[in-house]
């Protein structure tokens, strides 16, 4: 059996959520959503990261999935992350940009920000 666990919680003065998928209880994948506390349009996607072993089984995309559908239910109207090539290979900026983001700015060190416009939800918090 498959799961996503959520668990709430502040970082500064973000409103943290962490994501862990676990598989027959055992914890293969995480995600981390921050909703910025100066601009709650805005959530930011951290950390996405699958054992080894687990890859390529689908779960990074039933994290990103959940990772929208928190960040939509917290009243925010986009999801921005930051691929650095340091940590991730060029298909995963790809991937990131078949899923629906944009390259917004390419800063130092390579590190790229892209950013995906959220659907809008009804009776979403603010
Ligand atoms: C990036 C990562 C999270 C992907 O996890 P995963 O569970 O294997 O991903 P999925 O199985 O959901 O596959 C996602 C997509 O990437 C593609 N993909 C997966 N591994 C790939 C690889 N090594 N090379 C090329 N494409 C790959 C899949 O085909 C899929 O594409 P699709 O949506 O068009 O079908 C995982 O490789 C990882 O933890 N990497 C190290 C940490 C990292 O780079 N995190 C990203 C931080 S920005």
């Amino acid at each position: 059996m498959t799961e996503i666990l959520k668990f709430n919680t502040k970082w500064n003065d973000s409103d943290r959520t962490i994501l862990l998928y676990v598989m027959e209880d055992k914890p293969i994948g995480s995600a981390i959503i921050d909703i910025n506390p100066r601009d709650k349009d805005e959530g930011m996607f951290w950390n996405l990261q699958v054992d080894k072993e687990f890859r390529h089984m689908g779960t990074a995309t039933r994290l990103l999935e959940e990772a929208t559908k928190v960040a939509s239910e917290k009243g925010c109207i986009m999801l921005c992350l930051e691929w650095n090539p340091k940590d991730s290979g060029g298909w995963v900026l790809d991937w990131y940009k078949r899923k629906g983001f944009a390259i917004q700015d390419s800063g130092r060190c390579g590190i790229v920000r892209m950013i995906m416009k959220l659907p809008s939800r009804k009776g979403a918090k603010k």
